[in-house]
Formats: structure tokens, sequence, C-alpha cells
């Protein structure tokens, strides 16, 4: 039996359309800035289709080796280990590659064969290629605003993906959201995406990135066990955003006015 749906409210068409993807095997990327839903997206839509997910994160450390697999010595023998990438490809499932821009590049070459119509991975260390098992699909993400002009991906890579942009959601889903979440009264959820669109309206405080869905849903935890609110919305939203102590304590009279 299958276990209970993660929790996702629709922004969009982003399910249709990713249905509509995962029926003809198109590579998904998943843009927008942090705590805007994306793993909670794909997290639903895996169990929407009953297959099962593998998530990577990945980091400047993460090589094609950390996908494909390795050598690996187990008393006197060295056996093959096959890596989650090939595991997802034999078995049907579907992978997501987090933050794929800030991968090693030998994992977008090792992608590439894989996402246009060859669909099929070539360990290179056991000189075979392996064919995608029809039900594999591959989804990943990327921030686009995160450490401008840096880690970007070239178009080569980016044009083998259909791609949605995940943003902060209009103020009435928001606060549903939250309410769904956490349980918090409605009111506070309202107020606590007032104040969400507020600070995102602020461009002037130069954050690097502003309010996220993730920290609302992190302060309405609080409040709803308890903690005062003034305190849950310092702790939740304003010092998560900055370190900069005078944005901080604009930051905390304006929250305090309007909490
Ligand atoms: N559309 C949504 N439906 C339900 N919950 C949401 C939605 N959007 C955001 N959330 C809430 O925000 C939290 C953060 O979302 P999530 O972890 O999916 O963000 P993300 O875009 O993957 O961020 P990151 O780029 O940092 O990984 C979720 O745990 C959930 O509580
Ligand atoms: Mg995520």
């Amino acid at each position: 039996m299958k276990n209970r749906a993660p929790y996702y409210h629709q922004i969009g068409k982003e399910v249709e359309v990713f249905e509509h993807a995962y029926k003809n095997k198109i590579p998904f990327l998943l843009k927008g800035p942090t705590g805007t839903g994306k793993s909670r997206f794909i997290e639903y839509m895996a169990h929407k289709l009953d297959k099962k997910l593998i998530t990577i994160s990945c980091h400047e450390e993460t090589s094609s080796t950390d996908l494909v697999g390795r050598y690996i010595i187990k008393g006197a023998e060295t056996i093959w280990s096959d890596g989650p990438l090939t595991n997802a490809i034999k078995e049907g499932a579907i992978i997501y590659l987090d933050e794929i821009a800030e991968a090693r590049p030998d994992v977008i070459v090792a992608i590439h064969s894989l996402t246009d119509h060859r669909r099929e991975l070539f360990i290179d260390k056991l000189g075979k290629t392996v064919k995608a098992h029809e039900d594999f699909m591959l989804v990943a993400s990327f921030n686009p605003g995160y450490q401008k002009g840096f880690k970007e991906l070239k178009p080569s890579t980016r044009q083998r993906f259909i791609a949605t942009a995940f943003a902060y959601p209009e103020a009435k889903i928001e606060a549903a959201i939250l309410v769904n979440e956490t349980n918090v009264d409605k009111d506070i959820a309202k107020k606590l995406v007032n104040i969400a669109t507020k600070i995102r309206n602020l461009t002037e405080l130069g954050l690097a990135e502003t309010v996220s869905t993730r920290l609302l849903v992190d302060a309405a935890k609080l409040i709803h066990s308890g903690l005062p609110k003034r305190l849950a919305v310092e702790v939740a939203i304003v010092e998560p955003l900055t370190d900069d102590l005078d944005v901080v304590e604009a930051l905390k009279d304006l929250c305090n006015l309007m909490i």
C-alpha cells in the first residue's frame, strides 16, 4: 500500500506539466530560490506517479563516480558497486539531482547521453553502456539567483530539460500552506505572509535571498508550539536572513509592528 501523499499545494500548472513530462520521459528542471517547494513538489509527484524517488544533493565535490559507481574492496576482493544513478536507471526510478549546477563538470558530462534520445549511461570504469529502464526519469534543480554568474548551466545542458520556475506563492496560497503544514491560526498565517511580502519588496536591503516559504513555515511551527510570536519571528525570519546588525534591527522593528 502507498503511504500518505506528501502535502503539496499546487501553484500553477506544474503537476500537469510534470505528468506529461513523465509520460514522455523528458528530463525536468526545477528552477527557483531556496525554500519554494521544489523538493516537496518532486516528492509529491513521485508519490502520485507511484515511482521510487532517489535524491542526490549535489555539492562541489560531487563527481560522476559518486553517481555512477565505483570499485570497492571487500575482504580480498575488489567488487563493483553501482552508484545511485546507475541504480535508478536499472530499476526505473526517478532521480532528483538537487542543485545540479554545484556538481563537478564530469557529472554534467555523464548525464548528457541520458538526457537525450539515447537514454543511456556509459560507465567508463566498466567499459559498458547501460540503457535506461523505460520508467526512469531524470529531474534536477537549480537556483538561478545563488552566487550570481558563478555556477551556471551551459545551454547544451539546459536545453536537454524542460523547466518550471518556482517562486513565492501568492499571499492566499502561502497562508493556506502555513495553516496546512503547521496548524497555526489563520490570522497568524496571514500576518506572517504579510511580513514576508513586505520584506520581499525591500530590495534595497541587498539580501542574498529573501524570506522563503520554508522560513515562514518554521516561524509558524514555533508560534503554534507556544513560543512568543515576536521571538519566533526574530529567530525564524530575521536572523536567518542577514548578519548585518543594522538590518537585523530594522527588520525586527518592522516585524514587531506587524505580528
Ligand atoms: N507549494 C507548497 N506546498 C506545500 N508546502 C510547501 C510549498 N512550498 C513550500 N512549502 C513548504 O516549504 C518548505 C520548503 O520547501 P522545499 O524544501 O520543497 O524547498 P526547496 O525549493 O526544495 O528549497 P531548496 O532550494 O533550499 O532545497 C517545505 O518543507 C514546505 O513546508
Ligand atoms: Mg530542496
